[in-house]
């Protein structure tokens, strides 16, 4: 198997707070966020998944972005409909007895495994059903879970689990549900939780944490044996390598892999890491940068002051509007504002959630923007 370092404090932490504690608890479902490559799945399957099996509770992983051609509310149900395919006893399963045949959630069905066909349940439902066979708090987690708003079905999917979470969590002495949510788009996964419409109103989106020097350490101490004695990896030199490169454990293996098979040996990644930083930002950032060159003046204006208010971005509010005008040093129109947001979204660089809320498409962009990426342009 790969290389993984495991996260276990992290994964305590986690669990500690997908409980009824009502201090600690996170009651009404867990936001968590970090940039796409930096360790999320890795660290649900891997280290959070077990530790949720060893506290008793029941798991249940799901990631929107296993095969994004599929309708996100599908891989919901169809994720409940293994689990209770699992849950299954073997008389039920000898005789393809269970209480229903289907899941079903905004129109779309999965159906379960080697079953007669009967009745089908809703998302509510088939919850509770997992919960009363396993006799243990159920932990939904739903990996890259922004991917749901990308269809009618996956948005009905998370009314449906709130309600579900509701339901489950006021009854006495019977199994709770807690809902975990992971994104690799803050501002996406923002949009399930901050208008009155969505449905976790009022829940908070958390930075799930990078990797850190412990995954530095462990991953210099398994390669410097491999290396020569006088081409050793220096752990400093390393970390600061993985933070130029966003935290990301794939482009960090490219990189030393690089310098240390290369002629200048580990040295050279000293040399590349101090005197050369915008090499190995630029492995990432190159995109952004010819997305950027090629906006007109009031795009990149209007971008900017949407990454400046984050969520609370109102393009077409006064205040707003005479900052843009400000910014860019002519008085402008709403029309003009709103031709700029629109090419913006030509260029699938802001994406509209919904009617006047405004997000970024890329996360990292934000990144790229505030580190001054735009510097001599
Ligand atoms: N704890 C870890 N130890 C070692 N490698 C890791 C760890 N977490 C992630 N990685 C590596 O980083 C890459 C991206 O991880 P992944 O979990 O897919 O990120 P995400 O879900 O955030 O996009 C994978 O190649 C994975 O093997
Ligand atoms: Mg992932």
């Amino acid at each position: 198997m790969a290389f993984h370092f495991p996260r276990l404090d992290l994964a305590k932490a986690i669990a500690d707070q997908l409980s009824p504690d009502p201090l600690f608890g996170a009651s009404a479902g867990l936001f968590l966020a970090a940039p796409r490559r930096t360790g999320k799945s890795s660290f649900l399957r891997l280290d959070l998944v077990p530790e949720l099996e060893r506290r008793g509770r029941l798991p249940i992983y799901v990631d929107l972005w296993t095969d994004k051609a599929r309708d996100p509310g599908e891989l919901i149900a169809e994720a409940l409909a293994q689990t209770i395919d699992r849950l299954a006893t073997r008389a039920e399963r000898l005789w393809r007895n269970l209480p229903f045949s289907r899941i079903t959630v905004g129109g779309i069905a999965a159906d379960l495994p080697k079953t007669t066909p009967r009745g089908s349940a809703t998302l509510a439902q088939a919850l509770v059903e997992i919960g009363d066979r396993a006799q243990s708090d159920v932990v939904f987690i739903i990996d890259e879970a922004q991917q749901a708003l990308a269809s009618k079905a996956g948005v009905d999917a998370m009314f449906a689990l709130k309600a579900a979470r509701d339901q489950m969590n006021q009854r006495q002495g019977a199994p709770h549900l807690f809902l975990l949510f992971t994104g690799s788009h803050r501002d996406k996964l923002a949009a399930l939780v901050l208008t009155h419409k969505q449905p976790f109103y009022g829940a908070r989106v958390q930075d799930f944490p990078r990797l850190g020097r412990g995954y530095i350490d462990t991953l210099v101490a398994q390669m410097n044996p491999r290396l020569a004695p006088e081409n050793q990896l220096d752990p400093s030199d390393v970390m600061r390598a993985f933070e130029l490169l966003g935290h990301r454990p794939e482009k960090l293996l490219d990189v030393v892999r690089d310098h240390a098979l290369g002629e200048a040996g580990s040295a050279g990644l000293r040399q590349t890491v101090t005197e050369r930083a915008d090499l190995l930002r630029a492995r990432i950032w190159q995109q952004h940068q010819s997305d950027y060159g090629l906006l007109g003046d009031l795009q990149r204006v209007v971008l900017r002051r949407l990454i400046a208010d984050g969520p609370a971005f109102a393009p077409f509010s006064a205040p707003t509007l005479a900052q843009i005008a400000t910014d860019l040093g002519t008085p402008i129109t709403t029309s003009e504002v709103q031709k700029a947001l629109d090419d913006l979204r030509d260029k699938s660089i802001v994406w509209r959630p919904e009617r006047g809320v405004y997000a970024l498409e890329d996360q990292d962009m934000r990144d790229w923007l505030l580190s001054d990426g735009t510097a001599g342009q």
